[in-house]
């Protein structure tokens, strides 16, 4: 679909699934509720799982909150449009469907050409991973058709570049101190987001925090068809063994997905590699190395964490 179709489909209330640099997003125009509320059914998301609010600049987002500071802006000037998604306080125009109630609102600006120029016409697109809830998020255009068949209109721009969603970030600002919060590891480590800001002259302490909201602190999320089985120091058969025992299932087809060793290839490839391997297989094997505990593989070992069903 052409973003000039997705243009007309958004703005007559539809859901369309649009490119960005980290995943597929399943968006909808903000000012309508009732595309707001296509998203949740048709992702089958609860209602309690709130939405990142796309923008295409700086001054749009600032129009969707009641708050914007100088860490929000500092970090927006140097990530915008990328991987990074900034919590605010939300202004009045942010419906409490998008917010799961909170009064916070997730905003974030997308680096990728084809949803930028579908962004400049509206004030903001709620977007979540163009999935069904829980499921593996979609890296390509076909991962969306697969996922939805015809029910789902995409705008197809490529492979994601990055591959595993943005990280998430809520600011808190107490008598002179910034702290930022994690609430979701992604692209930008903790120890980028200090540098990013120090370079700006502002001294921050940075934190991983779980999720107040889902899925943060939801077990499960981003599973494939197949268990997804994980060990670190311990063989092939072991982990199967365990794993069968606990599953109570037995594995003919067992296939190991190796991460290598560069992070950003790694988060690149992982959904897909999930979706490719699940069709052949009957369990995926992960096993993974000291050096995939170091924090730049943060954000893949959280989306794998959670992609497991055995876990050792
Ligand atoms: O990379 C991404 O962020 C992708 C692409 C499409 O932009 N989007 C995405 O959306 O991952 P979604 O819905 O799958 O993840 C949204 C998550 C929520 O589950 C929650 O963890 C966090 O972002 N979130 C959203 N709004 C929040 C809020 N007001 N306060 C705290 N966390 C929030
Ligand atoms: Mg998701």
């Amino acid at each position: 679909m052409s973003v000039t179709e997705a243009i007309l489909r958004l703005k007559a209330g539809d859901t369309v699934a649009i490119p960005t640099e980290t995943v597929y997003g399943l968006a909808a125009d903000i000012k309508q509720i009732s595309a707001l509320k296509k998203i949740f059914s048709t992702k089958e998301r609860p209602f309690f799982d709130p939405l990142i609010v796309h923008v295409d600049s700086i001054e749009k987002a600032k129009k969707l909150v009641t708050h914007w500071s100088h860490v929000h802006e500092a970090l927006a000037q140097k990530c915008w449009p990328g991987p990074l998604t900034l919590i605010a306080p939300k202004a009045d125009v942010i419906d409490p469907i998008i917010t799961s109630g909170l009064t916070d609102v997730a905003l974030r600006c997308p680096n990728h050409p084809l949803s930028l120029n579908i962004l400049k016409q509206f004030e903001g697109l709620a977007a979540p991973s163009a999935n069904k809830f829980g499921k593996t998020s979609p890296t390509r255009a076909e991962h969306v058709r697969s996922e939805f068949s015809d029910e789902v209109y995409v705008v197809d721009g490529g492979e994601c570049e990055v591959g595993i969603e943005s990280t998430v970030v809520a600011v808190t600002e107490l008598e002179n101190r910034v702290a930022l919060k994690i609430y979701r590891p992604g692209f930008y480590s903790a120890a980028d987001l200090e540098k990013i800001l120090s370079n700006a002259g502002i001294e921050a302490q940075v934190s991983y925090a779980e999720s107040p909201v889902a899925p943060g602190h939801l077990k499960h999320h981003y599973m494939p068809r197949i268990p997804v089985v994980v060990g670190h120091k311990i063989s092939m058969a072991e982990i199967l063994k365990i794993s069968e025992g606990e599953l109570t299932q037995v594995f003919t087809r067992p296939i190991e997905l190796s991460l290598g060793s560069d992070p950003q290839m790694a988060a690149r490839e992982f959904y897909q590699k999930l979706r490719l391997l699940s069709h052949e297989h009957d369990v995926i094997v992960v096993l993974t190395q000291d050096h995939h505990h170091a924090e730049e593989w943060l954000g893949i070992m959280n989306r794998l964490t959670k992609a497991a069903s055995v876990k050792r």
